[in-house]
């Protein structure tokens, strides 16, 4: 994602000019991982910018916070309000929203007790993540040999930025093979998760998600597209996904704000199914890019519009 270096970002309650936006290096987070984030989207729609999923994204910053012992100083509804006016101020049509919380500048040592709580939210223009001819023709995947932690040791369910180590790897490896991402596997050798991505599996019309005992985050996205596949009748299953079932799915897709639905081409250079988007992949896709573009209402309330 190509930075904008321009704009305003809302750091610890005030809008500050892109480049003003900076912290010490003696910043604890910066040493010893202690940061959380979210990872939010808003699209063009003929009504204006939408933001999708904000309440469950602001929710999800929350409980991540709450996780990890880190108290934010704001309430939900004022990181809302602050959200809505990132995108407002910025002026964007289309934006990814970056909310970060993380422990500040106080003293050094692991222990994070005295460190401020900081809070900044930038915003800046992004386009399809893996490229607009992903969307369409699906990308390469493959398992990486980096597993995703134990749940006794990080907490995945959180997003926290040290997990993001664990992501760093896995798609570091997975581009030097030539892939355009990995998929890690769970402490036990079950298919977890993307390195910013959860997995789906279409197998004789069912589907098939890992489960959040795999150690994933529990994407938004992910939640919406389960949404939809039920709406259309299709069975989910979130259960346990051997590694094998990767090689024999009629489709495989992931989900995520910025992997939105896209379908997957190959897993270990093996081609998915006829190696071309899927009939399930290509309507839940359809349906979801439908909604968050306001080409298809909004039924399920997954739009806060910016303008009124
Ligand atoms: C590790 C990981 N898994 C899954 C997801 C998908 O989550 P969401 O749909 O909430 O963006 C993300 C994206 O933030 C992620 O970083």
């Amino acid at each position: 994602m190509q930075l904008p270096g321009t704009g305003f970002i809302w750091f610890n309650g005030q809008f500050v000019p892109w480049a003003d936006a900076k912290v010490h290096v003696a910043t604890h987070a910066l040493h010893y991982g202690t940061a959380i984030f979210e990872g939010i989207r808003a699209y063009a729609t003929p009504k204006g910018p939408a933001i999708v999923g904000l309440k469950e994204h602001v929710d999800r910053l929350f409980q991540s916070c709450a996780i990890c012992e880190m108290p934010i100083k704001y309430s939900n509804a004022a990181v809302t309000e602050a959200i809505v006016e990132s995108v407002r101020k910025n002026g964007y049509e289309s934006c990814y929203i970056r909310p970060l919380a993380y422990r500040g500048y106080a003293q050094l040592g692991v222990d994070p007790t005295n460190c401020p709580v900081d809070l900044a939210i930038a915003t800046w223009p992004h386009g399809a993540h893996f490229g607009d001819e992903a969307r369409a023709k699906g990308v390469k995947l493959g398992v990486s040999s980096w597993r995703r932690m134990a749940p006794d040791t990080h907490p995945a369910r959180a997003k926290a930025s040290a997990n993001y180590l664990n992501s760093a790897l896995v798609i570091g490896e997975a581009r030097r093979h030539g892939y355009d991402d990995g998929i890690a596997l769970d402490v036990d050798g079950f298919v977890s998760e993307g390195s910013g991505n959860n997995v789906f599996l279409v197998m004789g019309g069912m589907i098939h998600t890992p489960s959040v005992g795999s150690s994933i985050l529990s994407g938004i996205t992910r939640g919406y597209v389960i949404r939809l596949a039920k709406e259309r009748g299709l069975e989910v299953r979130e259960e346990r996904v051997p590694r094998e079932m990767l090689y024999t799915a009629d489709e495989v897709f992931v989900t995520g704000t910025a992997a939105e639905v896209t379908p997957v081409a190959s897993v270990d250079g093996r081609k998915v199914g006829t190696g071309s988007r899927g009939p399930v992949t290509t309507a839940l896709q359809n349906e979801y890019l439908g909604i968050v573009s306001g080409k298809i209402p909004d039924r399920h309330g997954w739009l806060s519009f910016v303008r009124s």
